[in-house]
């Protein structure tokens, strides 16, 4: 009988853990696990300039009727200037607003698949948890080419280029375009040139993924390796997302964008991204897009936004500073010195499974399975119990 033969889902590793950590009653419980920024009284602050943008959206706004199915245009165009900057591919790049980022990362699968139903994603061994199921989802293959070296805590770029030497038209390269979840080790500039020259001799799709611009060294450092390969490569999709620096995680705000050899097949790809959302979701919710875009094209407002990214930049670097000096301090070692060096929001540890389980059973810290921790959602009153702990181990 239908629906009969189903076995519950597998929980996914990343949500499942906040809800174990928010029924924990532990009151020193550290949730390090869900990639959401938090200040240091522990709270998710909704954005000054979000605000400003909520209070006029709420008098100029005198509609509800449908936008369209590629959502706000000048938010997908306002974004596309963030992220491009003056980058010359701007002229044949198209896009699509989606619910989040893992919407548009599920379209691009959908066209993917409808233009090379046999061709394989290639992911970053370690990538995000949910770039598998997405690119699996919609029928794709997924393999993985080296990155994160548990050794030196960096990307192993020889290893990585060797395999990508293999990357032929039937495949697309996914990488991280700035603040690497889970790991935080980033492709340095050197990387991106090699990858860049590999695409356009091999032919391989460059699929960014960029979810934490402004966390890593600012706004416009952290895609200076992303839009030298834009510049350069003859098609590349790209997808952004705005939870992590406009805050506007349940909003679900994120864009596709495709770049094509000319305007003209862009816009053609376009076509088939939004025939993919007709027949699932149809539109993308409105809300986050206007502010988003209000924001973007307001010089004021921008200005006040690119402070308050700046503000929580700031604060993740340093507490990646200040963990990473009380560890070598409390052990006279460098062992964890690696987490000064990366970022963003996370880095991965390099400890056991059964080690994260003495963490979350004995001291009641949450970390992602694999070792990743969320800089982000530390206090600085318990980097001095994070690293007893760690220490413990
Ligand atoms: C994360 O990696 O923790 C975030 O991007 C949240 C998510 O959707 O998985």
């Amino acid at each position: 009988m239908i629906l009969e033969n189903l076995k519950e889902a597998v929980k996914d590793p990343i949500l499942s853990l906040s809800t174990a950590c928010r029924a924990d009653m532990n009151p020193n419980k550290v949730d390090l696990g869900i990639g959401v920024y938090r200040d240091d009284q522990g709270v998710t602050p909704i954005m000054e300039a979000i605000k400003i943008a909520e209070e006029k959206l709420l008098v100029q706004q005198s509609t509800k009727a449908y936008v369209g199915l590629a959502g706000n245009e000048a938010f997908n165009q306002s974004m596309i200037d963030l992220m491009l900057g003056d980058s010359s591919s701007k002229d044949r790049a198209v896009g699509i607003q989606t619910p989040g980022a893992s919407g548009a990362l599920r379209m691009l699968a959908d066209v993917i698949k409808a233009s090379t139903p046999d061709a394989t994603v290639w992911l970053s061994d370690l990538s995000y948890a949910n770039h598998a199921p997405i690119m699996k989802t919609a029928g794709l293959n997924v393999r993985y080419f080296p990155y994160f070296d548990p050794e030196t805590k960096l990307v192993q770029t020889d290893a990585m280029m060797e395999c990508l030497k293999g990357a032929g038209e039937k495949d697309v390269v996914l990488l991280h375009g700035c603040c690497h979840n889970p790991t935080g080790a980033d492709l340095p500039f050197s990387g991106w040139q090699e990858v860049t020259e590999m695409a356009i001799l091999q032919g391989f799709l460059p699929f960014i993924d960029i979810a934490y611009q402004g966390f890593g060294d600012g706004m416009e450092e952290d895609v200076q390796g992303f839009r030298y390969l834009a510049e350069r490569v003859p098609s590349y999709v790209l997808t952004g997302s705005c939870s992590k620096h406009f805050g506007l995680y349940r909003e679900r705000t994120g864009l596709a964008v495709v770049a094509a050899t000319t305007l003209e097949q862009s816009n053609k790809i376009k076509t088939r991204i939004l025939e993919a959302a007709r027949s699932s979701y149809t539109m993308p919710p409105d809300h986050g897009a206007a502010l988003v875009e209000m924001i973007l094209n307001d010089a004021k407002l921008k200005e006040n936004w690119l402070a308050e990214v700046e503000t929580m930049r700031l604060r993740v670097t340093g507490l990646r500073h200040k963990l990473a000096a009380r560890l070598r301090e409390k052990s006279s070692s460098s062992h964890y010195d690696f987490i000064a060096q990366h970022k963003g929001m996370f880095s991965v540890l390099g400890i056991t499974p059964e080690e994260e389980k003495i963490l979350r059973d004995k001291y009641a810290i949450y970390l992602v399975g694999g070792g990743r921790i969320n800089i982000a959602g530390i206090q600085e009153s318990q980097i001095d119990y994070i690293a007893q702990s760690l220490l413990s181990l």
